[in-house]
């Protein structure tokens, strides 16, 4: 049963995102009048066509996202549009489909913004009051997850902010495509989390072409250059300058060639979205696997949203790059957790490799061949039940993390083969570590918060809710208030006190 549901799951997201990207494409991005209610937007805009879908949020202003049924429609709206006129200011003249609506008075009645779709999550006192109502951990952690993952709204506006850079990129790249990857697609992605896109040149940078044999042939000249980081820098140098100079609400644009991965970072203002534009291939491989993981089994996505949201409370993630712990190094910690569970929840990488049909998929140099067939994945059957997330920190709370690394590829523990704090081996470029930036006060705070929160939670065995308005923060609540992990190594002495006096103080510090 379950592998039928997630074949079909797994062709169903193929299918998704490729409509995703064409719904993207029939629709325009709105900045409207505050309060204008959806009603009116719509009776104005239905005279270019039918409407397919229609929403507002508010980021900078209030904005509506219409899907036309219709490219024609599209094309109907942008030709009847205005060019904004001012006497004091000169406009840089590039149309997009991010517009202003004009003419329309503000609503004063409250009522008209209640479609508005929240862009963002609930604050984490709310989420702390939800999840104490709830009335078992494993409640607590669906519930969690329920309230953090995308919506279907905000997935669609991250297709559109995709679509819309994909024009200014066209410009130079006509047959270009930027689609999202990280946590935007792999299913792990939280209301707020930063829009990771990919600029896909595939199709014209001859990598996957195949060249006719004999005959008579034309090809293209083309510039050389001697390296394909240097082929991308270049790319991202003309377009990051583009987006900065013509990109209408692209906002704070940084071109970070020199890293690793060039990127161009900036903020789109109307969608609230911060970007990261790359033209890495591997990460979007790796979204992929992220994805695949997250669909074998619902755990996975439970455990990783739960792990993610605890970590932010706790600082052990930051949204400012550092020597922090990232969200992607804790996925694959929570996914290295669950391979070593006896018989386990998920295969190894290599297990994911060997199931693969003969032709493999290198990219860069590097074997990314995993099946994506979900009938190939015969899983094992665990019945352990959401009491997994105490494992998972009673498990770091005590891994040789100064010996060994992890490695989802073997599902197993490896020597760790360079000195770093925390060695987190690369899936797929297997040299490479991806927790390199952290250090080592990062990775003790991060064990003694994982010490302090299994304990937390075996104490809460004993604690379940009594009910009540405002019931008191348990299980998973408490893990989300402020916890004192300096005083870790003296639990003994904690041990004595009442679990009621524990929840006592952490509410007090909850209100301070
Ligand atoms: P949030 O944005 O924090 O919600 O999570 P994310 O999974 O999107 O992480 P991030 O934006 O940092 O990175 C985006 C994607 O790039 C990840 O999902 C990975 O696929 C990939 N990625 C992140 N860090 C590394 C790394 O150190 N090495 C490699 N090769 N890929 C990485
Ligand atoms: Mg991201």
């Amino acid at each position: 049963m379950r592998q039928k549901s997630t074949t079909m799951a797994s062709s169903i997201a193929a299918h998704r995102l490729h409509q995703r990207q064409e719904q993207a494409e029939r629709s325009v991005l709105i900045n409207c009048p505050h309060k204008t209610s959806e009603k009116k937007i719509l009776k104005f805009l239905s005279s270019h066509g039918d409407i397919n879908k229609c929403f507002t949020y508010e980021s900078y202003g209030m904005h509506a996202v219409v899907e036309f049924a219709s490219q024609d429609s599209v094309s109907s709206l942008l030709d009847g549009a205005g060019i904004p006129s001012n006497n004091h200011e000169s406009m840089v003249p590039y149309k997009s489909r991010l517009m202003t609506l004009r003419g329309l008075t503000e609503v004063t009645n409250q009522q008209s913004s209640k479609l508005s779709h929240p862009q963002t999550t609930i604050p984490i006192n709310e989420l702390i009051q939800r999840l104490s109502q709830e009335e078992s951990i494993d409640q607590q952690i669906i519930s969690l997850t329920e309230a953090y993952q995308l919506t279907e709204e905000n997935s669609r506006l991250r297709f559109l902010v995709c679509s819309l850079l994909k024009d200014i990129a066209a410009a130079y790249f006509p047959e270009c495509s930027i689609k999202p990857f990280g946590s935007s697609v792999n299913g792990f992605g939280k209301l707020g989390c930063d829009l990771d896109m990919f600029l896909d040149l595939d199709g014209i940078s001859g990598r996957n072409l195949k060249m006719p044999k004999s005959g008579l042939t034309l090809e293209y000249q083309m510039k050389r250059a001697t390296s394909e980081r240097g082929v991308t820098q270049s790319i991202l140098t003309v377009i990051g300058e583009c987006v900065d100079q013509f990109g209408p609400g692209c906002v704070g644009v940084q071109k970070i060639l020199n890293a690793r991965c060039p990127l161009v970072r900036f903020a789109h203002q109307p969608s609230g979205f911060q970007c990261d534009l790359t033209a890495n291939n591997v990460a979007m491989k790796i979204s992929e696997l992220l994805y695949l993981y997250g669909q074998l089994d619902p755990r996975v996505r439970h455990l990783v949203f739960t792990v993610r949201c605890w970590a932010r409370a706790h600082g052990v993630t930051s949204s400012i790059p550092g020597a922090w712990i990232t969200n992607f190094s804790l996925t694959v910690m929570v996914l290295f957790f669950l391979q070593g569970r006896r018989p386990s929840i998920i295969p190894t990488l290599d297990h994911l490799r060997d199931l693969a049909p003969a032709d493999k998929s290198v990219i860069e140099g590097n074997d990314c061949t995993f099946v994506c067939d979900f009938d190939r994945i015969q899983l094992q059957n665990n019945t352990e039940t959401l009491k997994l997330l105490c494992e998972f920190f009673e498990f770091y709370a005590t891994f040789a993390f100064s010996k060994k690394s992890i490695n989802i590829r073997k599902g197993k523990e490896q020597n760790k083969p360079e000195v770093a704090p925390l060695h987190i081996q690369n899936p797929f470029e297997t040299a490479l570590n991806v927790s390199k930036n952290v250090n080592g006060t990062q990775l003790e705070r991060f064990v003694a918060l994982c010490q302090e929160s299994a304990w937390l939670l075996q104490q809460s065995d004993n604690t379940v809710p009594k009910g009540g308005r405002t019931p008191t923060p348990w299980g998973l609540a408490t893990l989300l208030l402020p916890l004192q992990v300096a005083g870790v190594k003296s639990r003994k002495k904690r041990k004595r006190e009442p679990a009621s006096e524990r929840i006592k103080g952490l509410l007090e510090s909850l209100k301070n």
